[in-house]
């Protein structure tokens, strides 16, 4: 082996590469030696250092404090401020200044689904996926403002050519090939506890994606914020794939943003208990971004405001509005970095002997989209309604599962029905799904919908 190399993994305490290299053929060497040139190890090495630090000393307690949202959920904000903010989101949306962007480079584990969780059938009636929902929503878009938003999908390597030809196959579900771009984000190494890098089964280096925060690099690194200057698109709706009810570059959102001239924004829905697992949008030591469940104490998550409701009540559904020259000016930044979080999580790895593979637990790393609020000059947090904006689709059964997703979108969509015909020619039970294409709100059904003789179950509009 060449000493130069031996020396520098030596160096970095992963010797143990050399053994598996002494026993790889030829091919396998020079795959692994291409995935080793290209890590960044004094990084890596601090990664792990900061992993060591945190357990010999017990974590500093973070100070959390919670933020004012703009509402109009609870009437306190009137309606003519509100169709005002419409309004400037409509003008941007039929002026083709808006991106939209799908973080979908997840896998699928809570939901035990094997294949990119956007190809998951979940509508109630014609069982869509949601990657055909969101294309619906989009063409809908297009029908109601006449441009076709640019539709960015970042996905990982795992998933990405999954991904595409499930596109290819539905023939982009109606939307034009161009108006769909895909990016794949970047992979970081796990180490082991030891801090060693972790050969995985295919003999190379086991990575993960780098989180739906590796967003940020990955618009810049594929040329998409290049391309959306060239296109004059100034904003990007962001949103991920498990939320069927994602209002997908909703106005009133865009509006909100764009008045407040803000760098980046957050919508919220008020946390159902104090036992519910979300992360709360707050401050973090002061700056604005993420409080995960698992780091407000029992005592926090239970305080109450003067109004009886909880005090850290804002919970993160994950769709955020990003200006697109905040995006540049962060990865224009040298000193620009999200923080990396870390999971311990069962890794199958090759054995320094090259055995079979066995299970070890590994460290992974991953950036979080929310922590680059705490860079943004100004930011809104609009809190919507939860039952018509927000039912995640993540685990196999129970909360936030299928069976929840698909129950939401009946009952939003049994609403509408209500606004518009005799409670009585509703049956019981009735199962309805209403295509985007359709109607994309209540009002536009209103007045669109035609009362047919009779309601029968399943109902579908389209
Ligand atoms: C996330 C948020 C949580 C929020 C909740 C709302 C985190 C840590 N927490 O939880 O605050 O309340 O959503 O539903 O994010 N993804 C990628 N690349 C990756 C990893 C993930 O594109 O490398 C995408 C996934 O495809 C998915 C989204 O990011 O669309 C969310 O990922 P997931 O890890 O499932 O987030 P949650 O833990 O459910």
């Amino acid at each position: 082996m060449n000493t130069e190399i031996s020396d520098f993994l030596r160096k970095f305490n992963q010797e143990h590469i050399l053994r598996h290299l002494d026993l790889m053929t030829d091919r396998e060497r020079i795959g692994l030696l291409s995935d080793i040139e290209q890590i960044d190890f004094r990084h890596l090495a601090e990664l792990y250092e900061s992993y060591r630090l945190d357990l010999s000393k017990k974590n500093r307690k973070k100070i959390f404090q919670e933020i004012e949202v703009l509402s109009f959920c609870r009437g306190e904000v009137s309606e003519k401020y509100r169709k005002r903010l419409c309004c400037l989101g409509e003008d941007y949306l039929m002026q083709g200044k808006v991106a939209i962007f799908l973080v979908a480079g997840g896998q699928g584990t809570r939901l035990g689904f094997n294949g990119p969780k956007g190809c998951y059938a979940i509508s109630p009636v014609k069982n869509k996926t949601l990657f055909q929902l969101f294309a619906e929503n989009i063409r809908a878009l297009k029908n109601r403002y006449g441009k076709c938003p640019k539709w960015y999908i970042m996905t990982s390597c795992e998933n990405s050519g999954e991904t595409r030809s499930f596109f290819e196959k539905s023939n982009f579900f109606g939307l034009e090939r161009d108006s769909i771009c895909f990016l794949i984000q970047k992979q970081i190494p796990a180490l082991d506890l030891n801090g060693r890098l972790i050969i995985s089964r295919d003999k190379k280096i086991f990575k993960n994606p780098d989180g739906h925060g590796g967003a940020i690099r990955a618009l810049f690194d594929s040329g998409a914020l290049q391309e959306m200057a060239r296109e004059g698109i100034d904003e990007i709706f962001y949103f991920q794939v498990d939320n069927p009810l994602a209002k997908i570059a909703d106005p009133l959102f865009i509006g909100a943003h764009v008045e407040h001239n803000a760098e980046m924004s957050s919508k919220v829905v008020n946390k159902e208990n104090a036992d519910e697992r979300v992360g709360i949008i707050g401050r973090v030591d002061g700056k604005l971004g993420c409080i995960e469940y698992s780091e407000l104490s029992q005592k926090e998550a239970q305080e109450r405001r003067s109004d009886g409701s909880l005090r850290f009540r804002s919970a993160n559904i994950a769709i955020h509005m990003l200006n697109r020259n905040f995006v540049e000016k962060l990865n224009r930044d040298k000193n620009f970095r999200l923080p990396y979080h870390r999971a311990i999580k069962e890794i199958e790895c090759l054995d320094v002997n090259g055995h079979l593979p066995r299970k070890i637990q590994g460290i992974k790393f991953e950036l979080f989209i929310f922590d680059a609020l705490g860079f943004a000059e100004r930011s809104v947090s609009l809190e919507v309604p939860r039952n018509e904006e927000f039912s995640p689709v993540k685990n196999r059964t129970g909360a936030d599962s299928p069976e929840t997703a698909r129950r939401a979108m009946i009952n939003i969509h049994t609403k509408w029905l209500k606004s518009s015909v005799k409670l009585s020619s509703i049956p019981e039970n009735l199962v309805v799904e209403v295509s985007p294409l359709y109607a994309l709100d209540e009002e536009m059904f209103k007045e669109k919908f035609i009362e047919p003789p009779q309601i029968s179950s399943p109902f579908y509009l389209e």
